[in-house]
């Protein structure tokens, strides 16, 4: 049997990790956060000393940086050349600088072929969220979900999970600016053609989880 992929692309503090990791839970499928590979070679390159401005280098030490990443969903992490950096990616520092290096487009290419081995070696089923999931990495995805929420609400989200860990001013950068640099490099604000907009803005999680659950089981009893 094929392995049946789902592909969840959302703006920061859309609840998209949250939602996926349920999702996957709940079908006992696997789950991949594109967004901690691009975290994890941000904390490479800011440990690493080579200049924003060398982007031929920084690809290449991408392409040749080792990435262990876990897609269980109760236990998701990731370690760079057998560092585990599972909290070091969440640092407000790596949270800064991460979109810099996700806009080299060397760099996206070397981690969408990763991210595209990663699902094609999965079992069962995948639950895959990021920023180009529904458009780029697998648009061919059994379902495909753009997960929105209005600014203040997503700000709001980012700030309750951070807590004392960050400063008002870095959420919001965090949130409103890394989503205006992300966006010019990925288009995650408007839904590609097939892409169902599921809008969490007044919606708990249990709730939202509820929504793409049952999408993913129409989808499946039609694809049947
Ligand atoms: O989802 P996140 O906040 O952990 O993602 C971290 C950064 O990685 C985000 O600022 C943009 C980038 N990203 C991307 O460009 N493409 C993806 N598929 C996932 C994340």
């Amino acid at each position: 049997m094929s392995v049946v992929v789902v592909a969840i692309d959302g703006p920061s503090g859309s609840g998209k990790s949250s939602t996926s990791r349920a999702v996957a839970e709940h079908f006992g499928w696997a789950y991949l956060d594109t967004g901690a590979m691009y975290r994890a070679v941000a904390w490479a390159w800011l440990g690493s000393g080579i200049p924003l401005e060398d982007a031929d280098a920084i690809v290449a030490m991408v392409r040749r940086t080792p990435l262990r990443i876990t897609t269980d969903p109760a236990a998701p992490g990731i370690a760079v050349d057998g560092t585990d950096v599972s909290t070091a990616i969440r640092d407000p520092r790596v949270s800064a600088e991460v979109s810099k290096v996700s806009s080299i487009q060397g760099v996206r290419d070397e981690l969408i072929a990763r991210q595209r081995a990663l699902i094609a070696a999965a079992d069962g089923g995948i639950v895959v969220e990021g920023r180009d999931i529904t458009t780029v990495v697998a648009p061919d995805a059994d379902v495909r979900i753009l997960l929105v929420a209005d600014p203040g609400a997503r700000v709001a989200r980012r700030a309750a999970e951070l807590g004392a860990r960050a400063t008002g001013a870095e959420v919001t950068d965090q949130v409103i600016r890394r989503d205006r640099d992300d966006s010019r490099v990925t288009t995650f604000t408007e839904a590609a053609a097939g892409v169902t907009v599921i809008d969490s803005t007044y919606d708990d999680l249990p709730t939202v989880v509820g929504r793409v659950v049952a999408l993913v089981e129409q989808t499946l009893a039609e694809e049947h």
